[in-house]
């Protein structure tokens, strides 16, 4: 019997996260050995009937949706206090997590235009996904952020944690304080309550700004702030060293006004690759962002860690990843990279 208990025929391996709704397993079903990933929320959400209703609302849709760019969910349940959902088990890292190891400094323009169109074609198809009738269901994720974009070891990129969104705010709006809200993703018009797919491309932008220039773009000392930085936002500032294309694509996603942004996920992820084709420096593959994920530790890398709070066994993969970067784009990237 694992320590960590059950999910109905679920058994729990281990924690693999912590977010603002609760914590996220590896699982192992019963019987077929399968692995998953399980999202246990909070026992506190279990208590309020219009979290339950929505939750379950939108986790019947998220099992409903399939792309190579969503992470796919399979059921859900409640074992004990906790709700839960079961979902494709992702090897990989976040985002956020690629970013956190840049220290600030982004990511290649190459890369990160291969990641934020991967995740642009899943918000795509999300944003026209229709009933049986054919009429479009308006899924929006409401949560597109740095933490919600993962990239497999495999080198494909998944948006997770569709259909949770809406029963978070609802929990946020009964027991604040309970769930942790992420307030640097949220686009102007999300501040009163409007939202439709516009505000996933404007959080999307919000990513795409923070993958290339390693800044996040409302992040401020408190959610005040935050929210204060949002009501007075009129465009991107400008950022260094990105192609001009880069920046309008930028200014463009990020407007104010959700009718000047780009027309779909789709058009945006057409702009995207627009740019690296104006900039001539072709297009990166799976297997070159399954490299990003997977560089190996290499021992130079622990000498060159200047954070002297990083115990020694601390996962190196990150302090890898510059060397990773540079093996597999070539000198013209490794260039890139010294004068970024
Ligand atoms: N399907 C998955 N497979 C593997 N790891 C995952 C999966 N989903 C999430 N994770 C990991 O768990 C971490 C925490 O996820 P979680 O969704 O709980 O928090 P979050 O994304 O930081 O915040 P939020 O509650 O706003 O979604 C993620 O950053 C990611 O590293
Ligand atoms: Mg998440």
């Amino acid at each position: 019997m694992s320590a960590l208990g059950r999910c109905g025929r679920f058994v729990l391996l281990e924690r693999i996260g912590l977010g603002g709704m609760g914590e996220i397993f590896s699982a192992e079903e019963d019987g077929t050995g399968r692995r998953v990933a399980i999202k246990r929320l909070l026992p506190q959400c279990a208590k309020d009937p219009v979290f339950i209703g929505m939750f379950l609302d939108e986790a019947r849709l998220a099992e409903r949706l399939r792309h190579p760019n969503v992470c796919e969910v399979y059921e859900h349940g409640l074992e004990g206090r906790h709700y839960y959902l079961v979902m494709e088990h992702i090897d990989g890292v976040s985002l956020r997590e690629l970013l956190d190891a840049r220290r600030g400094r982004g990511l290649p323009f190459p890369l990160a235009a291969r990641i934020l169109a991967e995740a642009a074609s899943g918000l795509d198809y999300a944003h026209r996904f229709a009933g049986e009738d054919g009429a479009p269901l308006g899924v929006v994720h409401r949560d597109v952020s740095p933490a919600n974009i993962m990239i497999a070891r495999d080198g494909r990129v998944k948006l997770v944690d569709f259909g949770l969104a809406k029963a978070r705010t609802q929990i946020m709006k009964t027991q604040p304080g309970l769930v942790k809200g992420k307030f640097g993703y949220l686009a102007p018009e999300q501040l009163g309550g409007k939202i439709d797919w516009r505000t996933d491309l404007f959080a999307l932008g919000l990513c795409a700004f923070e993958a290339v220039s390693g800044r996040q773009l409302f992040d401020q000392a408190t959610a005040a702030e935050t929210v204060q930085a949002i009501q007075r936002f009129r465009g991107p500032p400008p950022v260094a060293g990105i192609p001009e294309g880069m920046s309008r694509l930028l200014a463009r996603v990020l407007s104010v006004q959700p009718a000047e942004r780009h027309p779909s996920a789709a058009a945006f992820r057409a702009d995207l690759a627009q740019v690296v084709i104006d900039e001539g420096i072709g297009a990166v593959s799976a297997a070159e962002l399954a490299a990003l994920v997977a560089a190996p530790p290499a021992p130079i890398v622990a000498a060159v860690d200047d954070d002297p709070v990083t115990p020694p066994t601390a996962p190196m993969w990150p302090l890898a990843l510059a060397a990773a970067i540079a093996l597999m784009l070539g000198g013209a990237l490794a260039l890139w990279l010294v004068f970024a």
